[in-house]
């Protein structure tokens, strides 16, 4: 495994590599790695020839109050994982190297309305820096493929926008959530959970799945009132919910009677930690 900490080097590998015909997948991640990491790496290894994961804690997409300072970095424990998952190339770049201008001079990408609902609703700049930060690691790394995590699904849509409206040639994949044996969707955050509040933290998933299949079961759900209900479920657990709201899969619009591929999402507080999870419903 190759551990390149600028662009020059990162650059001269990866046309190294497409010089000689070889395909090359990316995983861009902020690090503290947990097994939902590690099934894109897989997946990326499947599908071509060399890979590429980035660990950057990216500072503009917290907010302010946020937990920039105290975000886990875990990277000699990373560095092994990845290693012993066959990894080709770790990119670990400095602030000066994403931000030579520094952040506050900064341009920035901004995907319109897909950022400002749901979590952008609670995060008003977060999507921006994922979106700017997600950009110049694309546009550098030049990857085939580009493999992100379903957990982030509002994120996953507005990477696959930017990238078909920028015309970057990376293909985005999306994965599969991976969970805890009880559930719980793998998360950085979930080690910011107490011993007691590990225990509640399934209670989010466990609703999702309720209220899966009551939109399953119903003709004619009534969506505002499974969500209010859903809410009241998770206070009374001892979260503080943001919002639980079912959506059009494709493009997170509000569902019209017609639309058959809906999804449930939520976000939610426990404790010190900001929990989000989401699921998937086909119905007839
Ligand atoms: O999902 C993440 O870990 C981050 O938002 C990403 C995509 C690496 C950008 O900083």
């Amino acid at each position: 495994m190759i551990t390149v900490n600028n662009l020059p080097d990162l650059r001269q590998q990866i046309a190294d590599w497409k010089q000689q015909g070889l395909r090359v997948a990316f995983v861009p991640t902020m690090g503290n790695l947990h097994d939902g990491h590690l099934s894109l790496l897989e997946r990326g290894r499947q599908l071509c020839d060399r890979t590429v994961v980035s660990i950057f804690v990216n500072p503009i997409q917290f907010g302010k109050g946020e937990d920039y300072e105290k975000y886990p970095s875990t990277l000699e424990a990373d560095r092994q994982k990845l290693e012993s998952c066959g990894l080709d190339l770790l990119f670990t770049p400095n602030l000066k190297e994403l931000y030579p201008g520094g952040m506050d001079v900064d341009t920035r990408v901004n995907v319109p309305e897909l950022s400002t609902i749901l979590c952008g609703k609670f995060r008003p700049d977060h999507f921006s820096g994922v979106a700017t930060v997600v950009t110049k690691l694309l546009i550098n790394v030049t990857a085939n493929v580009a493999l992100f995590g379903e957990k982030d699904f509002q994120q996953l849509l507005i990477i696959r926008r930017l990238v078909s409206e920028l015309c970057i040639p990376t293909d985005i994949i999306g994965m599969p959530i991976i969970r805890e044996t009880d559930g719980l969707a793998m998360s950085s955050r979930n080690a910011y959970l107490t011993a007691t509040q590990r225990q509640l933290a399934p209670e989010i998933y466990r609703t999702l799945q309720k209220a899966a299949e009551k939109i399953q079961n119903q003709s004619n759900a009534d969506f505002a009132s499974i969500e209010i209900e859903c809410m009241q479920k998770l206070e009374l657990a001892g979260f503080r919910p943001e919002y639980v709201s079912v959506r059009r899969t494709s493009d997170l619009g509000a569902p019209g009677t017609n639309d058959r591929e809906l999804s449930i999402l939520v976000a939610a507080w426990l404790g010190t930690a900001r929990l989000i999870d989401n699921i998937k419903v086909v119905t007839h």
